[in-house]
């Protein structure tokens, strides 16, 4: 059984990765609004990373026996200033997420609940691969500037893809 305040962190979470999804989902309508599909896809992509985490952690809870309790998943917001203002909004909240999975560990930790803080170490691995995927595309950003190369750029991110892996494959 799960202890109870490792199950409300988890539901917390389970929220979280719901919200960045919704990030990731509104991203990609202004990314689209702007004529850069290439970042709408990827963001498309990325709000179904961001679906699977959810969900990986969803089944998570319903294995140890607790109970997920899905709750209010806030509006995020719809507007940035610049390609690059919206980017580094995402590699910030990508920080906060890589936080927030931590103080998840250290929980697990004090609770003793190895096998938790053993689950948990995926999403300590997933997300320095979702920091460091942001954060590239941000450098180039800083590289290329705006004009003819900001849609080379669009091709490069819109090649990137998600594919929901097969259950006990990820
Ligand atoms: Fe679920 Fe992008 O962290």
């Amino acid at each position: 059984m799960l202890h109870k305040d490792m199950e409300k962190a988890l539901n917390d979470q389970i929220k979280w990765e719901l919200w960045s999804g919704y990030l990731y989902l509104s991203m990609s309508s202004w990314f689209a609004s702007k004529g850069l599909s290439g970042f709408a896809s990827w963001m498309k992509n990325q709000a179904g990373e961001e679906l699977f985490h959810a969900t990986k952690m969803f089944d998570y809870v319903n294995e140890r026996g607790g109970r997920v309790v899905l709750q209010t998943v806030e509006a995020p917001p719809s507007q940035w200033k610049s390609p690059r203002e919206a980017l580094a909004a995402g590699l910030a909240h990508e920080g906060e997420v890589t936080s927030r999975i931590n103080n998840l560990v250290n929980l697990a930790v004090k609770l003793k609940d190895h096998a938790t803080a053993g689950f948990l170490q995926w999403f300590v691995t997933e997300q320095v691969e979702e920091e460091a995927s942001f954060g590239d595309v941000v450098n180039k950003m800083d590289l290329v500037g705006d004009g003819g190369a900001l849609y080379m750029l669009d091709k490069e991110v819109g090649a990137r893809v998600f594919s929901w892996p097969a259950a006990g494959t990820e």
